[in-house]
């Protein structure tokens, strides 16, 4: 069981990314199941039914979103019905769409959870104990389990990591778009990575045009960020997993650059 986990993917840069990168992936490692952070999809702002549709259509089998998951509107229309898509777990009770679903790929299933961070990000409810209520309320159902916890603070995603250490299959990070090279098994037996990176402009400020947000830091006034073009930078990791145990066995980041790819 191999699981690919794609980072955020930004705008128009990030999906020709996805494109280019994907089929190449999948021919060189065979990923059983693909998971991608789409919540920067759409102009670096959520995403759309469509945008959603062409990642599925690439390949892409389940979708996490993150803080920008409300800010294309039409997702309201979708996002119901969308069972391939999740977004943060420990948002209010009430809110629209799935906190976790199962991905089924052939005859593997994945339970894929989405938590967002609570520190320097809106307040929400704790994640470590929706976390708990998710894999009490599944009583073990699953043998392969992904939690995504879409957070800026690397010391509360470590501390996602070692709360789920054993219990989960694998703690991802994503938010930062800056790939860590954490990457490990935990002792238990979970794969962890602090952050995946991002899909997007390789030039930018996290995939945002740079001269905005240096204006922004230098002046303090208000400032439109736009998604920057040129060239795209691919971050992701591939993460294996035992078929008996469903813990991990292997985690791999995985960094490409538009004009060098390197497939061998
Ligand atoms: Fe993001
Ligand atoms: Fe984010």
């Amino acid at each position: 069981m191999r699981v690919l986990f794609i980072g955020d993917i930004v705008g128009s840069v990030g999906r020709k990314a996805l494109k280019a990168c994907l089929p190449r992936l999948t021919a060189k490692y065979n990923p059983t199941i693909v998971i991608a952070n789409g919540e920067n999809a759409a102009a670096g702002r959520g995403i759309t039914a469509a945008i959603a549709k062409e990642m599925f259509e690439l390949g892409v089998h389940g979708i996490t979103m993150g803080n920008h998951t409300w800010d294309q509107k039409e997702i309201f229309d979708f996002i119901d019905g969308e069972e391939r898509m999740v977004r943060p777990a420990n948002f209010p009770n009430g809110t629209p769409g799935r906190g976790y679903t199962t991905i089924k790929v052939k005859d593997k299933e994945l339970l894929l959870i989405n938590l967002q961070g609570r520190t320097f990000l809106p307040p929400l409810d704790c994640p470590f104990e929706k976390v708990d209520g998710i894999l009490a309320a599944q009583k073990k159902k699953h043998k392969f389990t992904l939690v995504d916890f879409h957070a800026e603070a690397t010391s509360e995603k470590l501390a996602m990591g070692w709360h789920l250490d054993g219990r989960v299959s694998a703690v991802v990070g994503t938010h930062t778009h800056v790939q860590t090279h954490d990457e490990r098994i935990l002792p238990s037996g979970t794969a962890y990575v602090t952050d995946v990176g991002m899909v997007g402009p390789q030039n930018g400020i996290l995939g945002m045009e740079k001269r905005a947000v240096l204006q922004k830091f230098q002046t303090q006034l208000p400032v439109r960020f736009v998604v920057d073009e040129g060239k795209w930078h691919f971050h992701a990791v591939s993460i294996d997993l035992d078929p008996d145990t469903g813990l991990g066995t292997k985690i791999q980041l995985i960094r490409m650059e538009e004009d060098q790819l390197l497939f061998e």
